[in-house]
């Protein structure tokens, strides 16, 4: 197959064209404004192209004639932009989102739509998010962190529709809390607001910074390894039962609050270096944080049946899936390939 991956320089678009390049099976083109993370990544069946599809869609437009498959990973995803810039979010990550649809529609080719967890929005009433049945339950209209959720719920109504009036093949996917190598990017001590929370407590693991718990720590959350997402993806792109499916990728056995995952973290941390970590971990407020407009939400894991219903299972456990994603940004670290940003 030719694939075009849309959004390839980010965390998810080059852990998953390293992938595509190892499997060998399919023609991939990668579009994005950067291609920083997709250094020393490269291979026969892979093309870059830079271009920002805000600018001008004619590149994206002529990119997606000659593709079977178009992989729309492009969005705003860090809370803090939801909370500070929630126009640009609503136009990139929806009406942006909308054409690249549209592309897909005018030339008849499949989209593999990456949509997000958040969609779920607050706890479910039956203790699971399921794909077919969880209600959406979205927080108040003054706060904007919810216009990212509200955005790429729209945009999956908006496909599927086209899907049921036979316009297009589409399979969208609902990735839960994904971290490995090249996730976010590192701060300086004792920012706030940002990337996620892994860049976060990382980054005070390093630098001996404060870690901040957003209201006390309490909320949870389940983490996917890259790696299982990339095998998830190619589970899916080859399954006919995906086409016109929307599907969990997650792992619902790495449930964990955030005052645990700082502590799991830091132990982690101390184990693979030697070192302790000395900082210290300060409750703080969501609107101090990220502010006014912010709204959490306390998540459950996810069902994944439908998944592993066409033979896939994650493989990494919460421990690995920290473990592996530490030791490289020591790595990194220590071989001076990562600058701390200031926000
Ligand atoms: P990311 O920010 O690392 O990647 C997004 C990429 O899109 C970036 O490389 C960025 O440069 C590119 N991009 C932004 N604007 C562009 C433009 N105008 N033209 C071309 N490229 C542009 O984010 P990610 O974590 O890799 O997420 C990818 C997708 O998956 C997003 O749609 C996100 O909402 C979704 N998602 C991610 C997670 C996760 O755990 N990482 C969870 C749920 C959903
Ligand atoms: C993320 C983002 O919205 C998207 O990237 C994605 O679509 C979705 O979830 C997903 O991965 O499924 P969220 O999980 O809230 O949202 O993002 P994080 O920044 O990783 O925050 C997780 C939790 O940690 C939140 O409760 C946050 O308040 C807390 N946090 C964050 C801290 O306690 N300390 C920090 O330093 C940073």
């Amino acid at each position: 197959m030719k694939l075009l991956v849309i959004g390839a320089g980010g965390f998810i678009g080059s852990n998953l064209i390293e992938h595509l390049i190892e499997e060998g099976e399919h023609e991939v083109v990668g579009v994005d404004v950067t291609d920083e993370k997709l250094d020393g990544i490269a291979g026969p069946n892979f093309r870059f192209v830079e271009a920002d599809i805000t600018i001008s869609t004619d590149p994206v437009d002529g990119l997606v004639q000659q593709t079977d498959v178009v992989v729309d990973l492009v969005a705003y995803a860090n809370p803090s932009l939801y909370v500070s810039n929630p126009l640009d979010v609503i136009r990139l990550n929806f009406f942006e989102n909308v054409k690249i649809a549209e592309a897909c529609m005018r030339h008849g080719k499949r989209l593999f739509q990456y949509s997000t967890s958040e969609v779920y929005g607050k706890r479910s009433e039956n203790g699971t998010y399921e794909e077919d049945s969880s209600s959406l339950v979205m927080g108040p209209v003054s706060k904007q962190r919810w216009v990212y959720a509200s955005g790429k719920q729209f945009l999956e109504r908006i496909i599927h529709a086209h899907g049921l009036a036979g316009d297009i093949e589409y399979t969208i996917v609902r990735p839960f809390n994904f971290v490995g190598p090249r996730f976010d990017y590192l701060v300086e001590a004792g920012t706030i607001g940002g990337p996620r929370v892994f860049a976060h407590f990382m980054s005070a693991l390093l630098t001996g910074g404060p870690m901040f718990l957003v209201d006390g720590g309490e909320q949870r959350r389940t983490f996917t390894h890259i790696k299982d997402s990339n095998t998830a993806f190619s589970t899916l792109l080859t399954a006919p039962e995906a086409i016109n499916h929307v599907y969990n990728i997650g792992n619902p056995s790495t449930d964990i609050s955030m005052r645990e995952l700082a502590a799991l973290m830091t132990e982690i941390y101390e184990e693979l270096t030697g070192d302790t970590y000395a900082g210290d971990v300060i409750e703080i407020s969501g609107e101090e944080f990220y502010g006014e407009g912010y709204e959490d939400m306390n998540r459950v894991p996810p069902s994944i049946a439908k998944l592993q219903a066409l033979g896939w299972n994650p493989a990494r456990d919460l421990r690995s899936i920290f473990e592996d994603t530490i030791q490289h940004n020591l790595d990194r670290f220590e071989a001076g390939l990562i600058s701390l940003k200031r926000v």
